[in-house]
């Protein structure tokens, strides 16, 4: 019997590895025949660390375990799918999972992380087959058309950016996938890494094939040491296989790819300050133009783009552009690999095509918050995003709508708070994170978020609060039009979203109306 366990770092940080040793010992001492198969997550994440059992009616679940819950579970038959109050029956039948559009994350949970031949029984290596059929054009037309924006969180075409790459001439090219997941509340890249990496290393190979780069970079936040071990058992798997290597699945055509552990700041996801610390340098961000597309890495033409895009392209070539443009709404075409956090009761991710509304993900995915008490604010995007109340919790998840709401949809992390949060405070710590993270090469941020902490402990302290709101005003104007990257650029969006959306907590006696 097979049962299924987990290594992602949650399932990890709440005991799967004693509950995998559990089960095994357990099962010895009656004299059981198992295999243990360690997978991703389901992303179900209250659930786990969620067990699967294969049996003749499919795969079974039980969740969450803890290694105390085994010799129970073992008695009341385990192995076979047997009745326990820990039992959910089938995933996928499990309602947070089966209304999801899970075009992207459909293997994580499912397979062998590290196989190449489990990745190929469930349907892995069907995109750059399908690629190795087309030319470099063709690819491209297919990211092109399925409107595939860049889902790090600018959204950027990623079909023209790839065409860029592919015109440009040069002896050697890149291609770097940005895994220096940073943003608050956000794991999507993560779970993927650590559940699904081949599906990564697929989409890397067929952005290779395209744009004429033979050379890969993963260049993975240091904060996922489990995400970074398993890219690295992988790729090493991956050539092994011949899925990586000078003749990528006996097509002639050369990939080469490694894993590169980031330097540990915020900062280093920014994709011009990434490449530097690629480079072996410090991270300080370079002035665009030129644009990495033309002179990245090394100065010379190079794909940057985020886990979550190269990770849809597999079932776009595999499925059409068309297939993938089916979903979503407007200019915002596919599906959003969403991360719900924070006070809620269900979190988790939750892959679904864009327009689905934040009060649909808050309450029809996350169940309302886990205190209990009513939804106050939700940041949206990372901690550049911007705070909503309730008004605006109807708002579709679309690039352009979220923009005309003054948000952003990010790298899609949904961050919710109850009624007991302080904003005035959460503003405090948005010019005290950008002062934390900023690389220094600008005035408006390098200054200004130090200026901006300064100004906002007066307004808490009730010091002059009318001018120093005008001052932070201002000072937001100058770092959203002066800095150089989004870090100065959108740290005034949580900043007057704040103050706009909840003035209450700016103008009372200090302390917040709970
Ligand atoms: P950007 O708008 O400057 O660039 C987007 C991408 O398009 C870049 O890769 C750029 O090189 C490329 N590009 C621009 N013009 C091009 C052209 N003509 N041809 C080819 N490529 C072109 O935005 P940026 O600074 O890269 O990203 C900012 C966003 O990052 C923010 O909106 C925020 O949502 C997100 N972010 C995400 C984080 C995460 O952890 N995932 C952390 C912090 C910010
Ligand atoms: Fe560096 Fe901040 Fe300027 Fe960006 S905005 S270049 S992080 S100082």
């Amino acid at each position: 019997v097979t049962v299924y366990v987990p290594r992602d770092a949650v399932a990890l940080g709440l005991g799967a590895n004693k509950v995998a040793r559990a089960i095994f010992a357990g099962a010895e001492r009656r004299g059981l025949d198992v295999t243990i198969v360690r997978t991703g997550t389901r992303g179900m994440l209250w659930l786990e660390p969620m067990v699967e059992v294969g049996t003749a009616e499919g795969r079974v679940a039980y969740g969450p375990v803890t290694a105390n819950d085994v010799d129970a579970l073992l008695d009341a038959g385990l192995l076979q799918g047997g009745e326990h109050a820990l039992r959910l029956g089938n995933p996928e039948e499990i309602p947070f999972l089966a209304r999801q559009h899970r075009l992207t994350f459909h293997r994580c949970g499912v397979v062998d992380p590290v196989s190449v031949e489990d990745y190929k029984a469930h349907g892995g290596y069907k995109g750059l087959e399908a690629a190795l059929k087309t030319d470099a054009e063709g690819i491209v037309a297919q990211v092109r058309d399925s409107g595939l924006r860049g889902r790090g969180g600018a959204g950027f075409p990623a079909g023209i950016k790839w065409n860029t790459v592919m015109l440009a001439k040069a002896q050697q090219k890149y291609v770097i996938c940005n895994a220096d997941e940073g943003d608050s509340g956000t794991f999507a890249d993560r779970i993927m890494m650590e559940g699904d990496p081949f599906n990564l290393i697929e989409g890397m190979t067929i952005a290779g094939v395209a744009t004429g780069a033979t050379r890969g970079y993963i260049y993975c936040r240091s904060e996922y040491p489990q995400a970074f071990e398993t890219l690295r058992e992988a790729i090493a798997n991956g050539i092994r296989a011949g899925v990586l290597g000078d003749n990528v699945l006996g097509s002639g055509k050369a990939f080469h790819l490694e894993v590169r552990m980031g330097a540990g700041a915020y900062i280093c996801g920014e994709e011009t300050s990434l490449l530097e610390s690629l480079e072996g340098k410090r991270a300080i961000v370079r002035a665009k133009p030129p644009i990495p597309a033309l002179k990245g890495f090394l100065g010379q033409p190079t794909l940057v783009n985020n886990v979550m895009t190269f990770t849809a392209v597999p079932w776009i070539m595999e499925h059409g552009a068309k297939a993938y443009a089916d979903y979503g709404m407007g200019r915002s075409l596919g599906t959003l690999p969403i991360q719900l956090a924070g006070n809620v009761k269900y979190g988790g991710l939750i892959e679904y095509a864009f327009g689905i509304t934040l009060r649909e993900v808050i309450e029809g995915f996350g169940g309302g918050t886990f205190s209990g008490r009513p939804v106050r604010a939700v940041q949206v995007g990372g901690p550049l995003g911007a705070y909503f109340p309730d008004s605006l919790l109807d708002t579709p998840l679309d690039y352009e709508k979220m923009a005309a709401a003054k948000g952003l949809v990010g790298h899609g992390g949904i961050v919710v708070f109850d009624d007991t949060v302080d904003m005035a405070a959460q503003a405090r710590f948005a010019f005290e994170f950008c002062a934390t993270e900023s690389c220094g090469k600008c005035t408006p941020c390098r200054i200004g978020a130090t200026r901006g902490v300064e100004t906002m402990d007066k307004i808490i302290a009730g010091v002059r609060r009318q001018d120093n709101l005008k001052v932070v005003a201002d000072l937001c104007e100058t770092m959203t039009d002066g800095s150089l990257c989004a870090m100065g650029g959108l740290t005034p969006m949580p900043v007057m979203s704040a103050i706009t959306n909840f003035p209450e907590d700016f103008s009372g006696d200090g302390s917040h109306a709970m």
